[in-house]
Formats: C-alpha cells, sequence, structure tokens
C-alpha cells in the first residue's frame, strides 16, 4: 500500500517543551495539518486499483528447534521500482509446526499496469525482537503480484538465500479481490467441550474456515482460552469478504481444538453453518451448534456432540475502508516530536546525532523527509516548515536528559480526547516520534500509551542512531498487547516503531511506507470499533 501525505494548509503550531517548565521534557513538538491521500508516483488518478487478500500456507518447513519445530511467521516485502525491498506487513508466528496456516490476511493494492515484485520470507521466530535478522530464516519466495492473482492455487518451493532449495518447503499463496466492505461482529462461547488434557482441562480455540474452489481456507483463528471446558472468546471481528466472500448462504466451517504448547492441537469438534443461520444470533437468543467429532461419533453409540458452541452474537456491519473516512472529511493531525536530549550528543559535534553535516543533512532530517515527502512530488512545504524548524530550534537547544515520552503522548492525547467527543470521526491525531531511543519514563509512557489507546491516536515512533531500541519494540505492542504497569492493556495497537537504520540506503519512500503502513488499518479499526461514522458519505474517486 502506497499512502502520500498531502500537506494541505499546513497550520503550524510550535511548542517548545523546553522552555515550558510545566513539561519535564525536551521534545520539541509542532503539528501540520495534513490530507493522506491514496496518491503515489506511480499511481495517476485514472489509474485502477483493486485490493487484493492474500492467504498463506506452507508445507514441509525446516526444521530449526532442537527438541521441538520451527515456530513460523511469514513476512511480506515489496519492491515496486526495482529499489530496496521494503516490509509490508507479517502475520502471526504459528508455535510449533511445520505446515502452518496463517491467519493473518495480507491485502495489498493490485495495479494492473504495474509488475509489482513481491517477496515471502519465512522465518523461524526464536525471540521476541522485530528485527528477523537474529531468526532462523526458513526460506523466501519472489514472485509477482501479477502470477499469483493469475493462479488460483499458487504453491512454489521456498529457497534459501543461495537459491538452493529449502529442504522439501513450499509456500501456497492464495489471492483474492476484495469486493465486500461488510464484517461481522462476533461474540461465542461454548459450554461443556470435551477434556482432551490428562492434567487440567482442554485449553480450546476456533478456527473458521471458508469454502472455496480448492478446499476450505482459514479464515480466522481466536485466541487460547487456557483450561477451560467453558470457554468464552474475546469479541472478534471477521471482514466477510474472507469468511464467506460475501455470499450468506455460502457454507462455513468452524473447527475447535484443543491447544498443545508442542504443535499437536487436539480436534475436539467441527459444525458447519453460514452466515444467514449465524445472523440469526442475537443477545438472549444465541445461535447454537453441537461440536461433533466424527471419529468418535462412529465409535460411540449414544455420541450426542464433543460439546456446544455458542453464538451469542453475529452482527454485520458496513466497513468503511480508511479511504473512506479521508474522503468522508476525516482530517489529520500530525504531530511531530524530536528529541533533542542530552544522549544524542552536543549538536555542535560530529558524533552527534544532530550533527548537520556539510551536506545538510543528519539522520534526524532525513527521517523527517522521508516520511513527509512520500513519493517526488514536492508538494510538502508543510514538511519543508518542519525541517525548516528543526534547523532553526538547533542551535538554540540546550540538549539535557531525561527523555520523557509520556508528556508528549499526554499532550497530544488531551488533544484527542477533546476531537473524540464531538462523537464524529471527523479528526485523528498521529504522533511522530524521533528519538535516539534512550528513554527514562517506559512506565509512564506506556501506561500514557493504554490510555492513549482508547483515543483517535496513532504513534509512529522513528529510532536513529545505534542505540538499543529494545524499549521501543516493547512498546510497539505487536507481539501482543502493550500492558501498563497498573495491569491495564492496550484495547488495540497504535504504535508502529521503525530503526532508521534499515533504512539508511533505502530510497526515502521506502521508509515512509513502512512508517505509514500500519496507520491506515489503525484509523479504520478505531472509528469502526468506537462505531463512528466519516462526517459526510465518501464520494468514491
Ligand atoms: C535471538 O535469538 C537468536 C537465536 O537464538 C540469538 O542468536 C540472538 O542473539 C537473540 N537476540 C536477542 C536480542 O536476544
Ligand atoms: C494447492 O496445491 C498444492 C500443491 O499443488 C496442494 O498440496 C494443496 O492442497 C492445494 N491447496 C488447496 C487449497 O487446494
Ligand atoms: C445454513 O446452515 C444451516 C445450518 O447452520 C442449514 O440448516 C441451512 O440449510 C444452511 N443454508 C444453506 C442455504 O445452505
Ligand atoms: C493538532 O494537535 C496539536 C497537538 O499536538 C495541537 O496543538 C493543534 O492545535 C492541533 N491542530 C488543530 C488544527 O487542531
Ligand atoms: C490516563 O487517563 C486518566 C483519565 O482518562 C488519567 O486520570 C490518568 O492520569 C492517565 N494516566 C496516564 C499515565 O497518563
Amino acid at each position: 500500500m502506497i499512502y502520500s501525505l498531502n500537506l494541505v494548509n499546513a497550520v503550524r503550531t510550535q511548542d517548545n517543551f523546553q522552555s515550558a517548565p510545566s513539561y519535564n521534557c525536551v521534545l520539541f513538538v509542532f503539528s501540520i495539518f495534513v490530507l493522506i491521500g491514496l496518491v503515489s508516483s506511480e499511481m495517476a488518478a485514472n489509474q485502477c486499483v483493486t485490493k487484493v487478500e492474500l492467504t498463506v500456507s506452507c508445507e514441509n518447513l525446516l526444521d530449526k528447534d532442537i527438541g521441538s519445530k520451527s515456530d513460523p511467521l511469514c513476512v511480506l516485502l515489496m519492491n515496486t521500482q526495482a529499489q530496496q525491498w521494503y516490509e509490508v506487513d507479517r502475520t502471526e508466528k504459528v508455535q510449533n509446526c511445520l505446515k502452518p496456516k496463517f491467519a493473518k490476511k495480507f491485502v495489498v493494492d493490485y495495479y494492473f499496469e504495474l509488475v509489482q515484485k513481491l517477496k515471502f520470507g519465512i522465518y523461524d521466530i526464536d525471540n521476541k525482537t522485530i528485527d528477523l535478522s537474529d531468526d532462523d530464516f526458513l526460506g523466501e519466495l519472489e514472485c509477482t503480484l501479477g502470477q499469483i492473482v493469475a493462479s488460483k492455487n499458487f504453491t512454489r518451493p521456498l529457497v534459501l538465500k543461495n537459491k538452493k532449495p529449502a529442504g522439501k518447503g513450499s509456500i501456497t499463496i492464495f489471492a483474492e479481490e476484495i469486493k465486500d466492505n461488510r464484517v461481522a461482529n462476533f461474540e461465542v462461547e461454548a459450554r461443556k467441550l470435551d477434556n482432551k488434557d490428562f492434567f487440567g482441562k482442554s485449553d480450546p480455540y476456533l478456527e473458521f474456515y471458508k469454502q472455496t474452489q480448492t478446499g476450505w481456507q482459514l479464515a480466522h483463528r481466536t485466541e487460547v482460552v487456557k483450561n477451560n471446558l467453558n470457554p468464552s472468546w474475546r469479541p472478534f471481528r471477521i471482514p466477510l469478504q474472507s469468511l464467506c466472500g460475501g455470499d450468506l448462504d455460502k457454507p462455513i466451517k468452524v473447527e475447535c481444538y484443543d491447544y498443545d504448547n508442542d504443535g499437536s492441537h487436539d480436534l475436539i469438534g467441527i459444525f458447519e453453518t453460514n452466515m444467514t443461520r449465524l445472523q440469526e444470533a442475537k443477545h438472549g437468543a444465541p445461535a447454537e451448534f453441537d461440536c461433533v467429532n466424527s471419529k468418535k461419533k462412529q465409535k460411540k453409540k449414544n455420541y450426542k456432540n464433543s460439546g456446544v458452541i455458542s453464538v451469542k452474537l453475529c452482527q454485520v456491519v458496513k466497513e468503511y475502508s480508511f479511504l473512506d473516512y479521508i474522503m468522508g472529511g476525516c482530517q489529520i493531525n500530525f504531530t511531530v516530536g524530536v528529541d533533542f536530549t542530552g544522549s544524542n550528543g552536543d549538536p555542535r559535534s560530529p558524533d552527534s546525532l544532530h550533527y548537520i553535516s556539510p551536506q545538510g543533512v543528519n539522520e534526524y532530517l532525513s527521517a523527517i523527509w522521508s516520511v513527509g515527502q512520500v513519493d517526488s512530488n514536492p508538494f510538502c512545504t508543510g514538511i519543508e516548515g518542519v525541517v525548516e524548524a528543526y534547523r532553526q530550534c538547533l542551535p538554540q537547544v540546550k540538549l539535557y536528559g531525561p527523555t520523557n515520552f509520556s508528556p508528549i503522548i499526554n499532550h497530544v492525547a488531551r488533544f484527542a480526547a477533546q476531537a473524540a467527543q464531538q462523537k464524529t470521526a471527523s479528526q485523528y491525531f498521529v504522533l511522530l516520534i524521533i528519538t535516539d531511543g534512550v528513554i527514562t519514563d517506559l512506565d509512564q509512557t506506556s501506561s500514557a500509551i493504554v490510555n492513549a489507546s482508547r483515543l483517535p491516536m496513532s504513534i509512529i515512533i522513528i529510532g536513529v542512531g545505534g542505540a538499543d531500541f529494545s524499549a521501543m519494540e516493547f512498546l510497539d505492542g505487536d507481539d501482543g498487547r502493550l500492558r501498563a504497569p497498573t495491569g491495564e492493556t492496550a484495547v488495540r495497537d497504535i504504535v508502529q516503531f521503525v530503526p532508521y537504520r534499515q533504512f539508511q540506503n533505502a530510497p526515502p519512500q521506502a521508509l515512509a511506507q513502512c512508517v505509514l503502513a500500519e496507520l491506515p488499518q489503525q484509523v479504520s479499526s478505531f472509528f469502526s470499533l468506537y462505531k463512528l461514522k466519516p462526517p459526510h458519505e465518501p464520494s468514491q474517486p
């Protein structure tokens, strides 16, 4: 997905926190108003674009873990113009499994007339760092989106970096055009499930499958409820596109498993249904299904079921896309925070991260530039303003610690909270923090982020320099929901962390695309979570 920032009527405010004694924070802040449009240099307004959903599964992956199986994850990289590869998205990690079916789907824009090179990389995830270079590589596939779209069941061998086969490993990618923008919101529980565990009780989870021409395809996997035969899963949503291709009468298969750490999950039971039936579920009148295990049914005479799955609610709602919100009048308030703390070094010294080289650049400037200037269009007067303000402010600031993130997050959150009171999707706030990564108030920052997760707000952190970014990776809750020291968890993931060094030699738009990759999803999921519509009905381009 390629988004660009079109800065319209760049309204600039400058709050220099250094001179504001009420903030114990040396972050330089200002905000600009931007309109984010789906525009890119390779996409003229009349070019046709289709959204495509990619479902990935693998077979016969290499086993890299001694005593257990690999824990694979798939990362999707894209390369539009023979430039640097950049990461588009990644799936969840599947524990102890050599033939994973990834539940997370990739959504990409398909430009009919462009060669869109894709690379699917499979990694055995050994630790929680975002960086994949310290994880075992299980193989990759390079192909074009056109190849995948043209083939119903696109299966290819995986290769290693030296192009040799990755054992017998193969990858299958299934592409489907997204035509339906409705989602189904589910609330599901179960009762009297069979106990599959010797010690303790079953740890049940559900998998929802869509029927396709080539077989059943995983649409959604719930979380595991530990040690419970009467589980209640967290409410979840499945796009109708993924669940039934928008056809309410199409069969849907639901499988219930007992989770096992070693990957040998036991089937509890299965049922088949369709959206027409599921939608009959209303609060107080659930739709209930016998969870049937055919093996047990054959063996036992009086077999009835292996438990009952109760769909308490299945509500279909129209999902507005990010673009619907933007075209429907939602404005993005973009605030940039630059880290002027002591750990960056004295700007006059060449080893400082703020040192402006004779060529007039440093990592802070490059990061600001590349996020604001998504493509080669010189439209970014607003970003120029940011850069200019940064340059002006540099000689004046005195760098000192500590680096506190929470004041600036709370500062933007106050505006976001005001906007949220209007009860329409009229404003969304993005806070871009550029920092060397050394953070002093991690606990307060976690709390501030957990607080802000309820507001129309996202935080993008770009780490410059070579410091340890483990705190930043912790704040980017990709591996699960961020938890505040009070135990409260974020209602959604609003932080995206990107280390600048990965993009040092890449074209500027690669960083911007990576940084902005999660934003559209964060904007639309926030507004749909709170059932907020665009201020006016979006007019399609
Ligand atoms: C992550 O795990 C790999 C493999 O076990 C190891 O080589 C690497 O040092 C680990 N990285 C960190 C940051 O712990
Ligand atoms: C896709 O093709 C592969 C190999 O040709 C096969 O193993 C797999 O079952 C197929 N997938 C589906 C969903 O039909
Ligand atoms: C939908 O599923 C129900 C069972 O849940 C079944 O009775 C009904 O016949 C199905 N409808 C269609 C059109 O297949
Ligand atoms: C945008 O947000 C900032 C807070 O970061 C605030 O100071 C500014 O007034 C907002 N701009 C508009 C036009 O609402
Ligand atoms: C979180 O928000 C509540 C009120 O909404 C406020 O009282 C509290 O101070 C905030 N916590 C942090 C850490 O910002």
